[in-house]
């Protein structure tokens, strides 16, 4: 259950949760409360994430594999990914909104990078933004953050350069790329990130830079020593079958259920279950005499 995120009442005394802001992530951590953070695509996802209470919902490029089918994260646009941040910034009221901005949206110019950042908050309804990288985005998140535009950074596993890790692997294993990987952390919370996605490290690695940091590290396959965690959704439902990485724990498995449920369909409908009478529109007696008269 959420301690943090205080709720009031709104006239149809209906409890509306206050909502999140990075101050709320600061707050937690100082609390040492754990934050929680899902991906979203849609509207019924992001209401239904919403109403559960979730802190942060992150619009992740992740789109491109679990919900557009590519390869990798690599093929997403700006003006995809902000036509499902809009849908999913319409579900959800409450909790903060993170858009991720993808592949070479940022990584060109700062100059581009503070533009497309802004569009997230613009045309996206978003209230932050996410890119991945360390020392070689520095510059573009001090442009953006000085732009007024909250920037999560996203270090370890950075699907987006997966062509230049040799594949989605974890990374910072090693004490020198430890080394790195903890100086890129406190080169991005000098640079302004309000919070850090630490992807595939070693649990003590992330523990230790959760401890030296003061912004918020929110974990995935990075242990339980993180300030807070987020998973892929499809991921967590059980939906996106092509591969599930070791990290995830599964809290569903909704492609099972999706397919029993198609079948069902199928079935009832070849053998005349539905439509039944319950599902079907009717006219009176006296408008049928007078309409076949
Ligand atoms: O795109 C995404 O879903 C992400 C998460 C894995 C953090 O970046």
């Amino acid at each position: 259950m959420s301690t943090v995120t205080p709720v009031s009442t709104n006239t149809s005394q209906q409890v509306v949760r206050k909502k999140v802001t990075t101050l709320t992530f600061r707050q937690k951590k100082e609390r040492g409360e754990a934050i929680t953070m899902l991906t979203a695509y849609d509207y019924p996802t992001a209401m239904a994430m919403d109403k559960a209470g979730v802190d942060s919902i992150l619009v992740g490029d992740s789109l491109a594999m679990v919900v557009l089918g590519y390869e990798n994260t690599l093929p997403v646009t700006m003006d995809e990914m902000l036509h499902h941040a809009r849908a999913v910034a319409r579900g959800a009221k409450s909790a903060m909104l993170v858009g991720d901005m993808p592949f070479m949206s940022y990584q060109i110019s700062v100059e581009e990078a503070v533009r497309n950042a802004g569009r997230f908050l613009q045309n996206g309804g978003m209230d932050a933004v996410k890119l991945e990288g360390g020392r070689e985005r520095a510059d573009a998140v001090r442009a953006i953050v000085g732009a007024g535009i909250p920037v999560m950074g996203h270090l370890g596993l950075t699907p987006q350069s997966v062509h230049q890790l040799g594949g989605f692997r974890a990374q910072g294993k090693t004490a020198s790329a430890a080394k790195r990987l903890f100086e890129d952390a406190k080169i991005l919370e000098e640079a302004g990130a309000f919070s850090l996605v630490l992807e595939a490290v070693p649990a003590k690695l992330a523990e230790y830079i959760s401890k030296q940091i003061s912004i918020p590290t929110i974990g995935i396959g990075a242990g339980a020593g993180c300030d807070g965690q987020v998973l892929v959704t499809h991921d967590l439902l059980g939906l996106f079958e092509r591969f599930t990485p070791k990290f995830v724990k599964r809290f569903a498995n909704f492609h099972a259920e999706m397919n029993k449920a198609f079948t069902d369909y199928i079935d009832d409908v070849e053998s005349k279950r539905f439509p039944a009478v319950e599902h079907t529109v009717e006219m009176t007696d006296e408008e049928w005499k007078e309409f076949i008269k």
